[in-house]
């Protein structure tokens, strides 16, 4: 049976998703405004500039992978407001929060897996997957998906937090991602754990050229990699080759 890290602990893969989509569950009304408190707003910024670093090659659809409450989804349908946005997530109540976002609008939600993803082959113009991947169960076989649904050509932009920040501020980050964001997560979302594992899951998470190996091996080319914050947060577009 395949074991994988579900923040500090190995469990088994389905194990995990089912942990990670109850974790969502839970703290999905808290969602945004945690972002916002825990990284002073920083989240903002580093999501403004995923979108500024998309080129303008008017992509007709568009994932929005793990796309949660919304917040890529909102910024993606302001600079592409002709492209077609599917928003795909494991939580019903984090997407059920950007169904609500987007009544109106040309945005379509999928509670889905990205293991498997319910999409026909070379469909997808652009990916963005911001604050997901670390969170996958499997995350070869959902690189593999990506590639699958994904055009010759077409890109993903992929956020993520990283355990490769620079020794500087090594001693700060850990004191306040250890101790600091899990009481956070007990005083607003209630949740200690969940925001213990938000820690433990970046710690635990793969090195960048290890991240960017995985997604070599499986048909990926990596031709950008921004580092925000001595690379506490790391964007990594990917094409495929
Ligand atoms: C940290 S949130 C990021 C949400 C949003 N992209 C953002 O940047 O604010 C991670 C999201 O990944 C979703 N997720 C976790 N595992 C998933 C999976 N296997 N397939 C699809 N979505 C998943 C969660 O439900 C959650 O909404």
């Amino acid at each position: 049976m395949n074991k994988v890290k579900f923040g500090k602990k190995i469990v088994e893969i389905k194990t995990k998703k089912e942990l990670v989509k109850s974790l969502f569950n839970k703290v999905s009304n808290q969602y945004d405004l945690m972002n916002d408190l825990m990284s002073f707003g920083l989240h903002r910024l580093w999501k403004k500039d995923l979108i500024q670093n998309i080129d303008n090659s008017k992509p007709s659809v568009i994932l929005d992978l793990a796309g949660g409450t919304g917040d890529i989804s909102e910024r993606l349908y302001k600079k592409f407001k002709k492209s077609t946005i599917i928003i795909y997530d494991l939580s019903y109540e984090m997407i059920k929060k950007a169904k609500y976002r987007f009544k109106n609008k040309n945005i379509f939600c999928i509670n889905g897996s990205a293991e498997l993803m319910a999409l026909p082959n070379n469909c997808i113009d652009l990916i963005t997957l911001s604050f997901g991947l670390r969170n996958f169960s499997d995350i070869d076989t959902s690189i593999q998906e990506c590639y699958r649904v994904l055009k010759y050509g077409g890109k993903i932009y992929c956020l993520e937090f990283s355990p490769s920040y620079s020794k500087s501020i090594k001693p700060s980050y850990d004191f306040y991602s250890n101790k600091i964001i899990p009481k956070i997560g007990k005083l607003i979302a209630k949740n200690e754990n969940a925001y213990q594992y938000l820690t433990d899951s970046i710690h635990n998470f793969y090195h960048n050229p290890e991240l960017k190996n995985i997604f070599n091996k499986n048909g990926f080319f990596c031709y950008t990699e921004k580092k925000y914050l001595g690379g506490i947060a790391i964007l990594n577009v990917f094409s495929k080759v």
